[in-house]
């Protein structure tokens, strides 16, 4: 059987060259060690048993790698990629035909699944724990529902927030990972490859650059790389060398840590309007004019970890090293 990649989304140029990027075996897969480790292991044991494998749910913050994984498994399992979204499926109806036109084994990817909706999410109950859906038939005083059997087939969720899963939902996937952000040497290591599949000339030194100033996403690397390329071949003669990524990343307002306006609008908004904080979230949304649920899952998570702010139980604060990221002095605000 050849093995199909089904994707419900037309994708745009950025879209396309990062699935170009993806990594497509376990083995060329850079960084997320533990998850990496394990995942081998489940998978060989499933094809030992010519078993699918268990269900698998990938959270953590935008851009680590999820749906790169997930395509990952498939390609492993050698079955087929069906790839949907939360969002995307509205109906009951929606998701028992997705599942009913699946092949045996083949992997159902669905990302951002902390938004399906309550009915479209008891479908899948039963489509997980025993590979089968009731469906009613008839109306009223007559209506009776049927039990189709599905074949058996894994679901790959993706979700910035496990804690917006349901405990049904959550406690059906037998393998549960959350994916960290990447090393500055991982990331060298992505963009080195990237570069050379993408036929662009790179010096380690310039890659490390790029590297320090992704925020240990490697979908911001390769895009700020596509990025660095475009000036290295306008403005210098097309190598990327450290003094262009340099040059280039201060041009697209990237600093040093790779925070972008973004970031340190959260961070002097902080300062300036808060004291500092503590400061609750909705609030500070409101005043930066950002979703909350944006700051949260995207912007947050990268601040915290690299110790910019942290959460207490009034708010967010930030710490000593935001102000001496920015140039602000802690006595004069
Ligand atoms: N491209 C994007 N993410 C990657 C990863 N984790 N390993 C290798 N290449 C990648």
């Amino acid at each position: 059987m050849s093995r199909r990649i089904i994707t419900t989304e037309n994708l745009e140029e950025d879209k396309k060259i990062e699935n170009h990027l993806r990594p497509q075996k376990l083995e060329d897969y850079i960084g997320q060690q533990k998850a990496k480790e394990t995942l081998k292991v489940y998978i060989e044991a499933a094809k030992e048993r010519g078993e699918p494998l268990d269900h698998v749910l990938f959270y953590g913050p935008p851009g680590l790698g999820k749906t790169t994984l997930a395509g990952i498994i498939a390609n492993e399992m050698n079955v087929n990629f069906k790839i949907t979204s939360g969002p995307a499926i509205e109906k009951p109806g929606e998701i028992a035909a997705i599942l009913n036109n699946l092949q045996e084994g083949d992997v159902l990817f669905v990302d951002e699944i902390h938004r399906l909706n309550r009915q479209v999410e008891e479908v899948l109950y039963p489509a997980m724990e025993d590979f089968a859906i009731d469906i009613m038939i008839g109306k009223g005083s007559s209506a009776r529902s049927i039990r189709l059997d599905l074949p058996r087939f894994t679901l790959v969720g993706a979700t910035t927030r496990a804690g917006m899963l349901t405990a049904p939902l959550r406690d059906r996937f037998g393998v549960v990972h959350r994916l960290e952000f990447y090393t500055v040497e991982e990331l060298q290591t992505i963009l080195l490859r990237s570069a050379s599949v993408l036929g662009v000339e790179i010096q380690e030194k310039g890659a490390l650059e790029l590297a320090k100033r992704s925020r240990g996403t490697p979908r911001l690397a390769n895009r700020l790389l596509k990025r660095v390329r475009d000036f290295a071949q306008v403005k210098y003669d097309g190598v990327i060398t450290a003094e262009v990524a340099d040059y280039a990343l201060d041009l697209l307002d990237v600093d040093r840590y790779g925070l972008d306006h973004i970031d340190r609008n959260i961070l002097l908004t902080i300062i300036q309007k808060f004291q500092g904080g503590p400061v609750g979230l909705e609030t500070l949304a409101a005043s930066i004019g950002e979703d909350a649920g944006t700051i949260e899952d995207v912007y947050e998570p990268y601040l915290l970890k690299n110790g910019f702010i942290q959460r207490t139980p009034r708010g967010r604060v930030v710490t000593e090293l935001s102000y001496r990221h920015l140039g602000i002095s802690v006595e004069n605000e």
